[in-house]
């Protein structure tokens, strides 16, 4: 696959969205807008390579053309890996059982060093270690992302990487778009954070269940991420120090906001 396009079906009242949009290799696109806006849609409608099937009516092509049925069905190999919003382990399987279950298509040919791998990018992620006998059920949510997210980068051949909502709680996002973000790999991030709306090149704006909005980033607003950037890793430190019980008495921001 070198592309895919998207095309625009109907917002929620039914008008026609205007949209021709094709990703490439390498794409990194934000998805912004309001809740209820149709973010998750967008990417599930992505995930399914819809055919004028779901509620929008968008239609998905491959190379410029309709996917072929088995491609659309195929359960291995898949095209598009996505990590949704809302995700919880149902299965009674240990963290090293899951990722083996998982790691069993891909035929590795050092199993037990891909698990070790997969651990180790998901406790580089999260603070609270993840041990490889830990029922998946019994990981907090920031474990369970992280291992999702290690899972996914490390693992998965699909060229299409969704991300609904990559979240601060309990994950490291920078070090989680480095697994994610492959040389070659198109990647949609849904996101309410300002500084990961501005990290793709290009960004989708949602309102009433369509996109009314795609906008390229400018070097002024790159610029400007940066340092919105710097403001969000003392926020973040801030919060790790209140999080860990200390006080804040002195001027929180510093010289890192002038
Ligand atoms: N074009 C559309 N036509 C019909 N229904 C839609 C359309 N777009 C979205 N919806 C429906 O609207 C609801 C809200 O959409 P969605 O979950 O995608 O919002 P969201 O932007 O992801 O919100 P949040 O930021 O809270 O996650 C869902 O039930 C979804 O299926
Ligand atoms: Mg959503």
């Amino acid at each position: 696959m070198e592309r895919i396009s998207i095309l625009g079906g109907r917002d929620k009242a039914g008008r026609r969205e205007d949209l021709d949009l094709t990703l490439r290799r390498g794409d990194i696109l934000s998805i912004v807008g309001p809740t209820g806006a149709g973010k998750s849609r967008f990417l599930e409608d992505l995930s399914c390579l819809a055919q004028g099937d779901t509620p929008t009516g968008r239609r998905v092509l491959i190379d410029g053309k309709p996917p072929a049925d088995e491609l659309r069905y195929a359960l291995e190999g898949r095209l598009v890996a996505q990590l949704s919003q809302n995700m919880n382990f149902i299965m009674d399987l240990t963290v090293e059982e899951f990722i083996r279950m998982h790691g069993e298509c891909r035929r590795p040919a050092q199993p037990d060093r891909m698990v070790e791998r997969i651990i180790a990018a998901a406790n580089r992620l999260t603070g609270e270690a993840i041990g490889a006998e830990t029922p998946v059920t019994q990981l907090s949510g920031g474990q369970s992302r992280a291992l999702m997210i290690a899972d996914t980068g490390l693992l998965s051949p699909s060229p299409v990487v969704l991300i609904d909502e990559l979240e601060n709680a309990g994950v490291d996002r920078s070090r989680a778009l480095e697994l994610l973000v492959g040389e070659d790999k198109i990647v949609l991030v849904s996101t309410h954070d300002p500084v990961l709306a501005l990290l793709g090149s290009r960004r989708l704006c949602f309102r009433g269940g369509a996109v009314w909005r795609v906008i390229e980033t400018s070097p002024a607003e790159q610029r400007n991420a940066a340092r919105m950037a710097a403001v969000n890793e003392r926020f973040l430190e801030l919060r790790d120090l209140l999080r860990n019980g200390a006080t804040l008495e002195a001027e929180p921001f510093g010289d890192c906001c002038v």
